[in-house]
């Protein structure tokens, strides 16, 4: 590990502000998946050994700029204030006064969760004088935000221009682990899946190159499932990025050391989600929807997956927040667990939730608590969250 970390630095008694990553999911008033809280723990109980005053702060979701009430901060802190055994004040603003009033208010060892970051729009925009309103609330500047390293937003980037920036334990250990990797062991394998291949059309092209498997599910294998000229019902389908998909196929074509895996069959349902059926991916009803892969599909890769020894995999399969068609996902979860010999990394907030879900979060090497950020870091980015932080 070649940054520096609080272990580093003289906290006690210091304001530190802690960018974490709280972008979590609730599902009437329950948190969904509190992986990333439960990962930021270690960082706050250690900086409370030393004293400090800890001001985290966290985006959750993309609300362009403006405040969007049910993007509030304030159920996370519940939840962190739960886990912590002590309260947390959610503050409902993140410069200005009421924001430095709760920090003047702060005793030795307090947590405080300032308000979601994106409401305001100099954040994505990594504005100087926001980030300089940011550091004005503390001594020393701590990330922990690791799933959100890969943004160059003003608190994960421009902030650390004020303050003395080091990395907390979470983004310590994402680092570890992930720089070993980033020289995979062959055969290496990567899983894609989710909803958009946008997202990870670049990840899929640089990979290409370095993979010798590659197996899409999800949204992004109904894209490649119409670039082969297959009839995809109203399954959700990316028109303006066939021609990438077709791109991705030629490359696998064209290298004889490359697999690339394609569902052959899948979970369709009407309109309704009524009428569940699998069927092979030539079958596909007018007006079905591709929701999940299917049985063959899911031996093929249990089967090509066998001789592996490393998998990276990002992104569920298929709808994996709706019963039945979180079957695949799950199953691709257990695969992995049981792997003879293979490193395996799981990233994304999704798909680490599908590990927890299928009990075998133990038998993965890493389980990431970023997606994008793990993702980009494999294929040699350097993350502009990372690059600020203090080297050794
Ligand atoms: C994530 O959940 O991947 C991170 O919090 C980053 O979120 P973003 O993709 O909205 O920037």
């Amino acid at each position: 590990m070649h940054k520096q970390t609080i272990r580093d630095i003289d906290v006690s008694g210091k304001r530190v502000f802690l960018r974490v990553d709280y972008n979590v999911q609730f599902d009437d008033g329950q948190i969904l998946d509190d992986m990333r809280l439960r990962e930021s723990v270690p960082t706050i109980r250690a900086l409370q050994e030393c004293g400090a005053k800890i001001i985290a702060c966290s985006h959750r979701g993309r609300p362009g700029g403006k405040v969007v009430e049910e993007l509030r901060n304030a159920p996370v802190a519940d939840h962190l204030d739960k886990l912590l055994g002590q309260e947390v004040k959610a503050v409902r603003s993140c410069v200005g006064p009421e924001a430095e009033a709760a920090v003047a208010a702060m005793q030795p060892g307090d947590v405080i969760l300032l308000e979601n970051v994106r409401f305001h729009a100099e954040e994505e925009g990594n504005d100087p004088e926001f980030a300089k309103q940011l550091a004005a609330l503390a001594d020393i500047f701590v990330s922990d935000a690791f799933g959100t390293a890969h943004r160059a937003h003003a608190s994960v980037v421009g902030i650390a221009q004020h303050l003395p920036a080091v990395a907390g334990l979470l983004m310590e250990r994402e680092l570890e682990y992930l720089e070993q990797i980033i020289t995979p062991k062959r055969p290496f394998a990567i899983i894609l899946g989710g909803a958009k291949i946008a997202d990870k059309l670049g990840i899929l092209t640089n990979l290409a190159k370095h993979a010798d498997l590659i197996i899409v599910g999800g949204g992004i294998a109904n894209t490649f499932l119409k670039a082969q000229g297959i009839d995809v019902g109203a399954s959700l389908v990316e028109n303006d990025r066939i021609d990438d998909a077709f791109e991705v196929m030629r490359t696998a074509a064209l290298r004889d050391d490359l697999r690339l895996i394609i569902p052959t069959d899948v979970v369709i349902a009407d309109p309704g989600g009524e009428r569940v059926n699998t069927v092979s991916v030539n079958r596909v009803p007018p007006g079905f929807r591709i929701l999940d892969i299917g049985r063959q599909t899911i031996e093929d890769t249990r089967e090509a997956l066998q001789d592996m020894n490393t998998v990276v995999w990002n992104g569920p399969v298929g709808f994996f927040e709706r019963e039945p068609f979180d079957r695949g996902t799950i199953e691709i979860a257990r695969i992995l667990a049981f792997l003879p010999h293979a490193v395996t990394v799981v990233g994304g907030g999704e798909t680490a939730a599908a590990v927890q879900r299928a009990g075998v979060a133990d038998r993965i090497s890493h389980v990431s608590t970023g997606g994008g950020a793990s993702l980009e870091m494999l294929q040699g980015i350097t993350l502009p969250g990372v690059a600020v932080l203090r080297d050794k």
